[in-house]
């Protein structure tokens, strides 16, 4: 069984460096992968409101029988919920449906700049921090100019900013911006949401180099660019290889084409104008 490496986030917590993402899986087949995971060495999960499958992760959490504090868990705070009193609601009912009593991190699922409430959602989310019912906080989906924002206005700086990012949408230059605000960043849809980036030829060159296959080189691009990276697999097979990826290394002429390859942009929307739900 695999554990995987820890990263300490700009308030002291850690948070294992690769989790289960259950986007688009039902309650059911959450549950499922999240008792896969689980059982494969999985210490991390990441779900949201919008998933519609907070209950299917915590029922298996609670059945792992697993310490409470050797699990990380994840949810986001839905665009509807934004808001200093909404966000405050939404978590509790968040936490109810995970079945616990505190949350290891709950993030602002996307900014949505034209209702502009992002600010009160924030100061909401440091209120819960500070009574303690929920361990680290962050955003979702910023841009430079809202993370600029919260910080400006609030003086705390989000833990982590989750991102689309994967080999053909790198986003350098907001990686760089939030490394140099001590603000981790974790990638979203990592594999490209297993589409075409799975047959790119200089990955397949790598993968058969090394005897590995595609999605590890690319989970280890992540994990050596620093990024928490979060796949998702209905498939138990699938997500054991996910975390099987810590008997190798990239070298920096990999990284480097990696890197490189041809930038193919978003497969989700601009930050800037998805307000889906508001
Ligand atoms: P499946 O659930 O059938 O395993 P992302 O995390 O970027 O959103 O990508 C998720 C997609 O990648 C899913 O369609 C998933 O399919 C696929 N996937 C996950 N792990 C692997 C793997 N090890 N090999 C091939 N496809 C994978």
């Amino acid at each position: 069984m695999t554990h995987t490496p820890l990263i300490t986030l700009n308030d002291g917590i850690q948070i294992p460096q690769i989790g289960l993402g259950v986007w688009q899986l039902d309650d059911k087949q959450a549950y499922a992968s999240s008792k896969a995971a689980l059982l494969a060495g999985y210490r991390h999960i990441d779900t949201a409101v919008i998933y519609g499958n907070e209950t299917g992760v915590g029922r298996a959490v609670a059945e792992s029988e697993l310490p409470r504090d050797e699990i990380f868990i994840t949810t986001k705070l839905w665009n509807a919920d934004h808001g200093f009193d909404q966000t405050l609601r939404a978590f509790d009912e968040s936490l109810k449906r995970l079945g616990l009593q505190t949350l290891d991190l709950f993030l602002i699922h996307w900014p949505l700049p034209k209702k502009d409430a992002y600010l009160d959602s924030w100061k909401a989310m440091v209120r819960l921090r500070n009574e303690g019912r929920v361990r680290s906080i962050g955003v979702s989906n910023f841009h430079q100019q809202h993370l600029q924002r919260v910080i400006g206005e609030t003086g705390v700086t989000p833990s982590v900013n989750q991102i689309e990012i994967h080999p053909d949408f790198v986003q350098s230059p907001l990686v760089e911006f939030s490394r140099q605000l001590g603000i981790a960043t974790e990638s979203w849809s990592p594999l490209g949401q297993g589409g075409e980036l799975l047959h790119e030829p200089t990955l397949a060159r790598i993968a058969a180099r090394l005897g590995k296959s595609v999605v590890q080189v690319i989970l280890r691009w992540h994990l050596q660019n620093g990024h928490i990276v979060i796949p998702r697999s209905t498939n138990a097979e699938r997500i054991a290889q996910n975390i099987d990826v810590f008997d190798f290394v990239l070298d920096a002429e990999d990284l480097k084409q990696i890197t490189h390859i041809a930038q193919t942009g978003r497969l989700g929307p601009d930050p800037d104008t998805f307000d889906l739900g508001a």
